[in-house]
């Protein structure tokens, strides 16, 4: 992905059709590791054939494990057994995943190896002591570069001892990276969280055999504990869509007058859904159809229809269940009628790109009115009339932020441009095309 790819986005009619997006990020990481390490084939259907989950297959295989994909586009994991990863004889390259990069690295700590991590340059930019600091703690060693960041050694152990840690930030990877460790750790390891983060590895690892508590604590928090050295058996893995790229088809047939969208198979995890909540409440025509269940994790499909906006508050306890979609949607608090105030946006800045400073900036040069308040915090203040646009947007090697943005200039007055389109393919593979299927005009502005 070195070559940039800038886009432009106009001004469209109605989006219809019915679409199914592509994979889970966060369920086809975990699948491909958990396959990895457990006894026989895992089988994965629809897994997301991302950028970044791709990393995580190549890391899994440099690992020892085997991992493919049949000529139907079925994945194949044939695990190593708990404990029995390999020390791999390359660096293991996590391009722009820090859920790739911060799972792994929990993973691999309770095994006696090193490991030498490293990412492109957003990756290589985030924080990574926030999963070194309990990793320490449970016996495994580190060399990093200054703040923690990659590129970055570690010197895992098979004597690793279980903790009981409270997480000082709501991270599912740094959940995830604790209890990926305490499962080859003799003992219970357990994880105090405070506000419930997305429990994708609870659930999966659940499946694949082992002992995962949650259990309410006295003061509200949730307790995460995981039994160690289980039995962990291959097993047949459906992948829903993902409901953080959904979000991005939805708001545009929010915003286009006339549109009618269904979204097949969208992962509804309670604990993945904020975006959904916050957009009903602002008025959104939005119905959730055929509930059900796809190998241990709620799906829908969903009826989006255009309708008008309106501004909302967007509490701070909502931010763990929709913290990657709040860029899409400040593009439709930008196109909503009155003032949106997203609170507690802190964990924004150490995303893929400080996407708080990115949506300000590229809201205000598409001639929307936004501030950025001491405490992390964003109001958008929207018109209920299409924003200008007209700008180049600087996407910092973010896809988030690109694909946002283009949602926006499909309901601008003017097009939006985005300066780098490639990474895109991180986490939405056929973007581009399967939008103008639907009736988008986004093309290459090079
Ligand atoms: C993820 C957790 C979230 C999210 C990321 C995927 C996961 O990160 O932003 O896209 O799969 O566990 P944090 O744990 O850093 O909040």
């Amino acid at each position: 992905m070195s070559q940039a790819k800038p886009l432009r986005s106009s001004s469209t009619g109605a989006l219809t059709g019915t679409l199914r997006v592509p994979g889970d990020k966060s369920i086809s990481h975990r699948s491909l590791m958990f396959g990895a390490i457990a006894v026989g084939e895992t089988v994965i259907h629809g897994l997301l054939e991302g950028e970044d989950v791709l990393h995580t297959a190549a890391a899994m295989r440099l690992l020892g494990a085997t991992a493919e994909r049949d000529a139907a586009g079925v994945w194949r994991v044939r695990g190593v057994g708990l404990g029995g990863l390999a020390e791999p004889a390359q660096v293991l390259d996590m391009g722009n995943s820090g859920t790739a990069a911060r799972l792994l690295i929990g993973l691999v700590a309770s095994h006696p190896i090193t490991c030498v991590f490293t990412g492109d340059a957003s990756l290589n930019k985030r924080p990574m002591a926030r999963v070194t600091t309990p990793l320490e703690q449970m016996g495994a060693r580190f060399v990093s570069r200054s703040g923690g960041r990659l590129p970055l050694t570690v010197i895992g152990s098979d004597r690793t001892v279980p903790v009981t840690y409270r997480l000082p930030v709501a991270s599912a990877q740094v959940k995830s990276a604790i209890l990926l460790c305490g499962l080859n750790t003799a003992g219970t390891t357990t994880v105090i969280e405070a506000e419930p983060t997305r429990d994708h590895t609870e659930l999966m690892l659940r499946h694949f055999g082992a002992t995962v508590t949650t259990e309410r604590l006295e003061d509200g928090a949730l307790a995460v504990s995981v039994t160690g050295q289980p039995e962990l058996t291959g097993r047949t893995i459906q992948v829903p869509a993902d409901p953080s790229s959904a979000a991005f088809p939805a708001v545009a047939a929010l915003l286009r007058p006339g549109s009618e969208l269904v979204l097949l198979e969208v992962g509804m995890n309670p604990r993945r859904t904020g975006l959904y909540d916050t957009l009903v409440e602002m008025g959104a025509d939005i119905a959730f159809e055929n509930r059900r269940d796809l190998a241990g994790e709620p799906v829908a499909d969903l009826r989006v229809k255009h309708g008008p906006l309106k501004g909302v508050v967007v509490p701070a306890d909502r931010a763990p269940s929709m913290i990657d979609e709040y860029p899409i949607l400040a593009a439709a608090a930008a196109c909503a009628e009155g003032t949106t105030v997203m609170l507690g946006l802190k964990e924004l800045r150490v995303k893929e790109s400080d996407r708080l400073a990115m949506v300000a900036e590229g809201l205000t040069r598409c001639g929307v009115r936004v501030e950025v308040g001491a405490d992390d915090s964003l109001t958008v203040h929207g018109t209920g009339r299409p924003p200008q646009g007209g700008a180049t947007v600087a996407t910092a090697m973010d896809h988030r932020i690109a694909m946002s943005f283009l949602v926006l200039g499909m309901a601008s007055a003017e097009p939006v441009q985005v300066d780098d389109g490639a990474f895109i393919d991180t986490s939405f593979p056929g973007f581009v095309s399967l939008m103008n299927g639907l009736g988008a005009k986004i093309a290459d502005a090079a």
